[in-house]
């Protein structure tokens, strides 16, 4: 199932946003336009997939400082909420604060509501809907089943409820959302775990910490048996270079030959930036990619002549993958643009709120109709 578009309200800068997912999605932006933001909030509606969505609210500050801050309209409840479309399914998950009675804690965010619903042509059916801690399910003859108490008021049904006979939904958004992934920076410190071996278990996509980083590269040498698309991308981000992954007792390693140098180097002694873009090309090159991946700010640490090799990275893994980037590198959006034809989005603030430049209320971009004609006229 592919995510074609987000939506998300009051969420920290983010006062309404509807988003197209589109197989390349770079944004770019000056400090403090809500990147970041953007980020999280995707990250956020995963963790509704994983049940952890009101810890993730908890250990971010609590829902004072997660909610919109800014003005409000009279009589708005002002309440978190985010969506996820799939083609014709679409799930949506609101948060607000406990009723003094519901409150396990006082303060702690509780799920108002949720809810999956199926578009039909025209037509928009009701599949999934929570209230509370009332979750209800509508079967294949249209009756709905309710479930009282079937879930703690803290927690996502998406995560915490299952009628796979009723409402297969729950289960095909659920592992959908499982399968994204989100990359903010890696620990490159001496004492970072990408730095030491790691167990050697099969690893087809990187982990969010990168710590699996030498069962990931392993993984490609191993059980591909080929890695020649990984030679030509380390050749073109380290002329001369050749990256080896092993497994050994148990363990994976990796190290990197460069060029002119008489030994090569293991991990715990590549540079910072060198170790961050090996990273990178594991996280594009994996044996499998995810179906989504979001990365914030991919370019930091990075020499700039590792930029036009890292654009390239990324739009090639576009054409596998649906891929979210935000970042305020000029320089990467100038080598995003010269690698792919794809519109690069500026992220704004207007009155406190992040916006994104060319792209309305509705969750389009001005600009996609032109596009398309030009597409056609490409074609023709
Ligand atoms: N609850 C909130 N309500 C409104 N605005 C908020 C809230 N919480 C944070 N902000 C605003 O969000 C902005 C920070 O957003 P974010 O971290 O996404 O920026 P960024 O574009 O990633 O910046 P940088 O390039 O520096 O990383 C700040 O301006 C901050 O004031
Ligand atoms: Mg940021």
């Amino acid at each position: 199932m592919r995510l074609t578009d987000i939506a998300i309200l009051n969420y920290r800068s983010i006062r309404r946003l509807s988003i197209p997912i589109h197989p390349l999605s770079v944004f770019v932006g000056e400090n403090g336009v809500g990147k970041s933001n953007l980020y999280k909030s995707l990250s956020l509606l995963r963790d509704a997939a994983t049940g952890v969505i009101t810890r993730t609210i908890a250990d971010e500050g609590g829902l004072n400082s997660v909610c919109w801050s800014g003005i409000r309209k009279r009589g708005e409840d002002g309440r978190l909420r985010l969506s996820a479309r799939f083609d014709r399914l679409k799930y949506s998950i609101e948060i607000g604060f406990p009723s003094p009675v519901a409150a396990a804690f006082a303060g702690e965010p509780m799920i108002k509501a949720e809810s999956i619903e199926a578009t039909e042509g025209r037509r928009t059916v009701l599949l999934m809907e929570r209230k509370n801690s009332l979750v209800s399910v509508r079967g294949e003859t249209g009756a709905w089943s309710s479930h009282k108490d079937a879930v703690l008021p803290s927690e996502p049904a998406l995560a915490g409820f299952s009628d796979g006979k009723e409402c297969p939904e729950i289960d095909l958004i659920r592992n959908a959302m499982l399968g994204w992934r989100f990359y903010h920076d890696f620990r490159t410190d001496p004492a970072s775990p990408i730095r030491k071996p790691c167990l050697a278990i099969t690893t087809p996509s990187l982990s969010a910490d990168g710590s699996d980083l030498a069962a990931a590269l392993a993984t490609l040498y191993t059980i591909r048996g080929d890695a020649t698309d990984l030679h030509e991308a380390i050749q073109d981000a380290f002329p001369g270079a050749e990256l080896r992954a092993w497994e050994q007792g148990g363990l994976c390693e990796f190290d990197l030959q460069l060029e002119d140098m008489p030994r090569p180097f293991r991990a715990h002694e590549l540079s910072d930036g060198t170790l961050k873009y090996i990273c990178l090309l594991a996280v594009f090159m994996g044996y499998r990619l995810p179906p989504f991946i979001a990365l914030n700010e991919p370019e930091t640490s990075l020499h700039p002549s590792l930029l036009a090799p890292l654009a390239r990275l990324i739009a090639k893994a576009s054409r596998r993958a649906d891929i979210w980037i935000v970042t305020h590198s000029e320089q990467l959006m100038e080598a995003l643009r010269s690698e792919s034809s794809v519109p690069l989005r500026r992220v704004i603030k207007a009155k406190g709120a992040t916006a994104i430049e060319g792209l309305t209320l509705g969750g389009e971009y001005r600009d996609a109709e032109s596009e398309d004609d030009e597409s056609e006229d490409d074609d023709s």
